[in-house]
């Protein structure tokens, strides 16, 4: 199984979002990570569904959305809308099981993403209602931290438990990720990067390149 790239437009140049998803098309990146943050569940604003809906009219690839805003099943629809995975936090208060399940019902992706202070054993129960599952690898809020490397049995632990019970789900793993951190989070089994700050310079091409090659 190839690795994937889902670039967070996060530190991207927001005037010029349109050219910088054009860029990232033409680098080959396999879908587009959207990161939506509400200042409550953590410390930092980004955008919501006004600017994916934006996004969505510039791109061709799915749109792989990240919330990171408290009691999300409050906002699915809206977000389904126009999400192709949508993704948010075990730790965010809402019902897991029926929050992944309207995801679907709605004919979207589903992800679970748990942050570092998360267990994989603790989401084990809901893997059948998932696509995918994201683990952080960093503090979620902003870009530009350090890769922590607890996220790495994390992701063994969970492509273990998907292949013992034989479900095939997208394992990403979002935060730090560099020439190398990469290969790491690759090792253990992360077969979706995110990458944001490593991306966003003029060896973009190259380096998306690179990570597809792990
Ligand atoms: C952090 C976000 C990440 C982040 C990635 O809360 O979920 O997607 O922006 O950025 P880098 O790759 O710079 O860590
Ligand atoms: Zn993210």
């Amino acid at each position: 199984m190839s690795v994937k790239v889902s670039p967070s437009v996060l530190t991207a140049d927001f005037l010029n979002l349109a050219e910088d998803i054009r860029k990232l098309e033409k680098s080959g990146v396999d879908m587009l990570h959207l990161d939506v943050m509400d200042g409550i569940f953590v410390p930092n604003i980004s955008f919501g569904v006004p600017v994916i809906k934006s996004i969505k009219k510039h791109s061709t690839v799915p749109l792989d959305v990240h919330l990171m805003i408290d009691r999300p099943h409050r906002y699915i629809k809206e977000f389904a809308a126009v999400a192709d995975i949508l993704g948010f936090h075990y730790e965010a208060g809402s019902d897991v099981a029926e929050t992944l399940r309207e995801i679907r019902a709605l004919g979207c992706k589903s992800c679970l993403t748990i942050k570092p202070c998360t267990n994989a054993e603790d989401i084990f129960e809901f893997l059948p209602l998932c696509d995918m599952v994201l683990v952080m690898s960093v503090e979620p809020g902003f870009g530009g931290q350090s890769f922590m490397p607890s996220a790495l049995p994390k992701l063994s632990a969970l492509k273990a438990e998907c292949e013992r019970r034989g479900l095939n789900i997208d394992l990403e793993v979002d935060g730090g990720i560099n020439a190398e951190t990469a290969p790491l989070a690759a090792k253990a089994g992360a077969n979706v990067l995110v990458a944001g700050s490593y991306l966003f310079c003029d060896e973009m091409e190259k380096r998306v390149e690179y990570i597809k090659s792990l």
